[in-house]
């Protein structure tokens, strides 16, 4: 089995690959760091638990990580599109004990431990800013040779964004942790950038199909995404908002995907990249150096075209639960 450390801003779209990595039989997830992003990093520890709640794997543990970026005082706290509390706004179910169910070791310190501990067996899949992995790579120097392999979801491939023109919301949202992470992760690392998943996208079809599905999971996927999706839906008829992608994306999902079965992936791009720190409009954004003028020793692989088919599966297989222990 596949060993695997999920750090995440838990949002709408992480939960929903976090259930795909519970569902997967071929991994086993050692723990969840969570870091700010799309709620407040109190909110997304909070949301892990409903979700580990939800699948009956409470076993997880979760650690608490980063509250903001490295750098920068005037940064945007999150991004309002999955509602103040990273899902939906629409759960009551407020637990007054969430903070004993969290361990009591930072998430930085989980994650060298484990990388140190399983060293090159551990698959790291980043589904928000990269905050805790570049304070990891701070902290121990050989974190990322220590790692088996990385999956981020974050960037963008034709210098397209979502949050500014340029920048996609992880990146965007600390980019000085992005850029670290790009110049010093020398494991193999794989990109889902924000153009991938939209050239992705499934049809609003396929969204009712699998969120009608009758289990725990699914109902719980349904009410989280409620306003969210019929806002997304809204949005797009009208091109009113450039967060959303064309139909139904799960952002994150599709890199929880190629860490689950890499042939969900059909191409990719073997490019050093770098993040863009210093451009008055392209601060975020992430660089594809196809001519190799960076003189970059390691290169990463940028995914280009996904097995749609397959990751549908994989998405509908995911909210079939709780179904394993
Ligand atoms: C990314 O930004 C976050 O809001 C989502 O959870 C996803 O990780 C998409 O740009
Ligand atoms: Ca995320």
């Amino acid at each position: 089995n596949k060993l695997v450390i999920i750090d995440t801003d838990c949002g709408i779209d992480d939960a929903q690959a976090i259930m795909m990595a519970l569902a997967a039989p071929n991994l086993e997830v050692l723990a969840v760091t969570c870091v700010f992003g799309n709620a407040t990093v109190e909110n997304v520890c909070q949301n892990i638990l409903r979700v580990l709640s939800v699948c009956d794997r409470q076993g997880i543990p979760v650690f608490q990580g980063s509250a903001g970026p490295l750098v920068g005082v005037n940064w945007s706290p999150f991004s309002d599109h999955f509602g103040g509390d990273g899902l939906g706004d629409v759960l009551e179910d407020k637990d007054p004990q969430w903070k004993e169910k969290i361990q009591q070791e930072h998430a930085v310190n989980a994650m060298i431990r484990l990388a140190s501990k399983y060293e090159n067996q551990v698959s790291l899949v980043a589904l928000g800013p990269l905050t805790n992995l570049a304070l990891a790579v701070r902290l121990d120097p050989r974190f990322p040779q220590k790692l088996g392999e990385l999956f981020i979801m974050g960037g963008n491939m034709e210098g397209k964004g979502n949050v500014t023109v340029c920048a996609e919301f992880n990146f965007a949202m600390d980019p000085e942790s992005a850029y670290v992470v790009l110049e010093e992760f020398i494991c193999p690392t794989y990109l889902t950038t924000w153009e991938y998943c939209c050239r992705n996208a499934l049809t609003w079809e396929f969204f009712e199909e699998l969120v009608n599905q009758d289990f725990p999971a699914a109902r719980f996927m349904k009410a989280v995404t409620s306003k969210c999706w019929a806002y997304s839906k809204e949005a797009m008829k009208n091109k009113r908002d450039v967060y959303f992608g064309p139909g139904f994306v799960s952002y994150d999902s599709y890199a929880m995907a190629a860490c689950v079965d890499g042939s969900t992936v059909l191409e990719s791009i073997e490019c050093p990249v770098r993040v863009e720190l210093q451009g008055s409009m392209s601060r975020g954004m992430l660089v594809l150096d196809r001519t190799k003028s960076l003189k970059k020793s390691h290169a990463v692989r940028v995914m280009s075209k996904c097995n749609v088919k397959k990751f549908g599966r994989l998405l509908m297989e995911s909210l079939k639960q709780p179904w394993r222990k």
